[in-house]
C-alpha cells in the first residue's frame, strides 16, 4: 500500500496544508525564499502533517486551526534536514541537490534558521502554552540527537543503547509529538494525546531503523540519495551494531571503517555493505523494528476506533515495509 492510499480521505486537506507550507515561507528576502523552497519543491513524505491531522481526528477537528500545528511541523523537520545535510556533508535529498551544495553550507545555515523561525511564528496563532512548549522541547532534543551523532561518527565503541537514545531524540520524538499535539489542538483528552504519542514514539524509531537499512541497502530511485551515506559519514547505524557483534566479523569489519574514516569516506563502502549483509545485522534490526511497530499497534488498541485509528494502523504497516 503506498502512502497516498492510506490518507485518500485526507488529501484535499493535505493540498491546503501543502499550498499553506509554500505561503509560510513565502516573501521576507528573496535569496532565503528560493533556498527554502528548494526543499519544499523537491517534495517528501509529509508524514509529520499527516499524522498532526490524523491526532486531530481524535478530538473537534478544525483545520483551520490544526494548519498552525501541521505546517510548523513540517517546516522543523525540513528546517532540520537542511542543517542534518552540513553536518553529513550531503549533496543529495529527495533525488536534488541540498541546499548546502546548490548554495553552501553558510546559506544552509540560515535557510534553516529562517524555516524554524517560520515555524515558531505560524504556532503563536496558537494560545495554548503546553503546545509551544512540547514544540521547543522537541527542538531541543533534536540538536541534542545531533550532536550526538556528530560527536559519534566513526565510533565503533557505541552501543545499541547509545543508538536508540540518539534516534528517540532526533527522529522519534518529533513523529511522536506530531500525533500528540494534533489532539491536543483539537481538544482532545489527554490520555488520547498520551497514547497518540506513544504510538508516534514506537513509530519514529522504527522509522529511523528503517531508514538506516535503507541507507545500507536501498537503491539510490529509491532513497533520493546515494545508498551507503551513513557508512562513508561515519554514522555508525544499528545493523553495522550489531554485525560487529559477530566475533568472526568484528576484526573484518572495524578494518574496513577505519579505512573508510582515514580516507574520509572516499573509500568504496561496498565491501562493508556487503559484509553487513552476510551478518545477523539486518535481520536483527529488522526484528526490533519489528518490535516498536507492535508497541505503536498496542497503543492504538487503546483508542477509540474510528477512520483514523485504521489509517495508523495502515501507517505504521508501511512505516515497516517501506522502500521509501
Ligand atoms: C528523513 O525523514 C529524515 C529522517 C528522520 C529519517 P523523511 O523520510 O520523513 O523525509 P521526507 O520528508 O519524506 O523527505
Ligand atoms: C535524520 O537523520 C535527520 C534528522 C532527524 C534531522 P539522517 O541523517 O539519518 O537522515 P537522512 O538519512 O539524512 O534523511
Ligand atoms: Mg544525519
Ligand atoms: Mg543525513
Amino acid at each position: 500500500m503506498k502512502l497516498l492510499d492510506i490518507f485518500g480521505s485526507l488529501k484535499k486537506d493535505m493540498d491546503f496544508i501543502e499550498q499553506q507550507l509554500y505561503r509560510s515561507i513565502e516573501g521576507e528576502e528573496e535569496l532565503l525564499g528560493e533556498t527554502s523552497l528548494h526543499l519544499l519543491k523537491a517534495g517528501g513524505k509529509r508524514l509529520r502533517p499527516v499524522f498532526v491531522l490524523l491526532g486531530g481526528k481524535f478530538g473537534d477537528y478544525e483545520l483551520e486551526k490544526l494548519q498552525y500545528v501541521a505546517v510548523p511541523l513540517e517546516l522543523i523537520h525540513s528546517a532540520s534536514l537542511v542543517h542534518d545535510d552540513v553536518i553529513d556533508d550531503a549533496d543529495t535529498r529527495r533525488g536534488k541537490p541540498t541546499v548546502k551544495s546548490k548554495w553552501d553550507n553558510r546559506i544552509a545555515m540560515y535557510t534553516g534558521d529562517y524555516i524554524y523561525a517560520k515555524a515558531l511564528m505560524l504556532a503563536t496563532q496558537l494560545t495554548n502554552p503546553e503546545i509551544h512548549r512540547i514544540l521547543s522541547k522537541a527542538m531541543v532534543q533534536m540538536s541534542i540527537g545531533e550532536m550526538e551523532q556528530l560527536r559519534d561518527f566513526f565510533n565503533t565503541d557505541q552501543t545499541v543503547r547509545n543508538y536508540l537514545l540518539r534516534i528517540r531524540r532526533k527522529t522519534a520524538l518529533l513523529i511522536a509529538i506530531s500525533c500528540q499535539l494534533g489532539a491536543i489542538a483539537a481538544g482532545a483528552p489527554a490520555p488520547v494525546s498520551s497514547l497518540l504519542y506513544r504510538y508516534g514514539y514506537n513509530v519514529g524509531m522504527a522509522f529511523q531503523i528503517r531508514d538506516d537499512l535503507l541507507d545500507l541497502f536501498g537503491t539510490e530511485k529509491q532513497i533520493g540519495k546515494p545508498p551507503g551515506s551513513d557508512m562513508r559519514q561515519g554514522n555508525i547505524t544499528l545493523p553495522v551494531l550489531y554485525a560487529l557483534q559477530e566475533p568472526e566479523l568484528r576484526e573484518l569489519l572495524l578494518y574496513e571503517i577505519q579505512e573508510i574514516h582515514e580516507l574520509d569516506g572516499r573509500k568504496d563502502t561496498s565491501s562493508a555493505i556487503e559484509m553487513i549483509r552476510h551478518s545477523q545485522g539486518i535481520h536483527k534490526a529488522e526484528q526490533l523494528a519489528d518490535r516498536y511497530i507492535q508497541k505503536a499497534l498496542d497503543a492504538l488498541k487503546q483508542l477509540p476506533e474510528n477512520k483514523a485509528r485504521k489509517n495508523l494502523q495502515d501507517i505504521a504497516h508501511f512505516v515497516n515495509r517501506r522502500t521509501y
